[in-house]
């Protein structure tokens, strides 16, 4: 292929490859509904995709929705980037096996989280004859990719990972244990919107969270949880954090430093990925508990990077947070005025100063 004089147009090896497995890409900051995103036929998968390519992550990770038909079985497939998925709707099971090895199967449903163990061979089966399956699936791809750009090492290396999957035979069982508090390490959460949360006071408005350790992988993943009438504080780390919105309604804000904020609205369904230590900060405007499930790099077991540090502690220290009492007026003006809309009243703490 000839090389353009034009650095701006020649894609990354990532890019290129996701050209060529012609399912459309959604790009932006945001995506309302993951659940009725159009897909197409995808010959690799043997069901329909789309790729979600979000302007965060800075081309470090990359995600897309896969839809398997009623009844229907996708091809089996192994790849030398990591792979959580969150099943959007639908129920099904995996079968996962490593070269030579034998099969572990084992059932999901909508609202289950669990991690591919990097290079095993991989099949997913929807157990519906009725309903389709959705998932979505965020992957390290674009790094991997960019910096290999060779297919058959990444699609077909025999490599077996034995420090992230021996075929244990509870590997996907749902069992786990605390590594520290709320940090979770486990391969299979049977159901995010009900797996129990702890508090996390620095966070600030009696938020929940837990985060998830899974399949030995550098990403990671949370749940959290707020309530009606309150809003998280800022804060800012790095890309490729992909913000799946499970429930409740309310609005995000994203901006650089010094920069007027983008309003991003979300409900169920809903993902989008804060850039690059952009400050965000989310509100629950609705009249239920606001619940999401971000999958990201900053995994605590395997350290990536210092940009995933210090994000509950205050900016004036030295941290990544923006304290209530620091922030400007606007945000709570703002969060008072969306509030009125619905009726809901604040419960936010007063500020002593501003
Ligand atoms: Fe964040």
């Amino acid at each position: 292929m000839p090389i353009s004089n034009d650095p701006a147009t020649v894609l990354t090896a990532y890019q290129a490859w996701q050209k060529a497995e012609g399912i459309p890409v959604i790009r932006g900051f945001y995506v309302e509904d993951l659940r009725t995103v159009e897909v197409q036929p995808w010959a690799r998968k043997g069901g329909r995709g789309v790729f979600i390519d979000m302007e965060g992550t800075g081309g470090t990770n990359d995600s897309y929705v896969c839809e398997i038909p009623p009844g229907g079985t996708l091809e089996p497939q192994r790849h030398l980037y990591e792979e959580v998925i969150y099943v959007l709707k639908g129920r099904g099971a995996t079968a996962v096996w490593t070269e030579g090895g034998s099969k572990l199967t084992f059932e999901w449903q909508a609202g289950s989280l669990f991690a591919i163990p990097l290079n095993s061979w991989h099949q997913h089966f929807n157990a519906s004859g009725t309903e389709a399956v959705r998932y979505y699936g965020v992957t390290t791809a674009p790094l991997v990719m960019n910096l290999f750009h060779n297919h058959d090492f990444i699609f077909n290396n025999p490599f077996v990972f034995r420090d992230r999957f021996s075929e244990e035979a509870d590997f996907f069982s749902g069992r786990g244990t605390f590594l520290a508090s709320r940090i979770w390490e486990a391969n299979f959460i049977p159901d995010v919107n009900t797996f129990q949360l702890l508090e996390w006071k620095e966070r600030g408005a009696g938020g929940r969270n837990i985060m998830f350790e899974l399949a030995n992988n550098t990403m990671i993943a949370h749940i959290s949880e707020f309530s009606v009438g309150t809003y998280k504080k800022a804060h800012r780390h790095g890309p490729g954090a992909h913000v799946i919105i499970l429930g409740g309604k309310g609005y995000s804000l994203l901006w650089p430093e010094g920069a007027k904020p983008t309003k991003v609205d979300w409900h169920a369904g809903s993902v989008f990925v804060p850039p690059d230590f952009w400050w965000h900060q989310h509100f629950n405007a609705g009249a239920t508990p606001a619940r999401y499930l971000a999958i990201r790099w900053g995994s605590v077991k395997h350290k990536l990077d210092e940009k995933h540090s210090k994000l509950d502690q205050d900016r004036e220290k030295g941290g990544n947070q923006i304290e209530y009492e620091n922030e400007d007026p606007a945000v709570r003006a703002l969060f008072e005025s969306e509030l009125a809309k619905e009726g809901i009243q604040s419960r936010m703490p007063a500020v002593s100063s501003r």
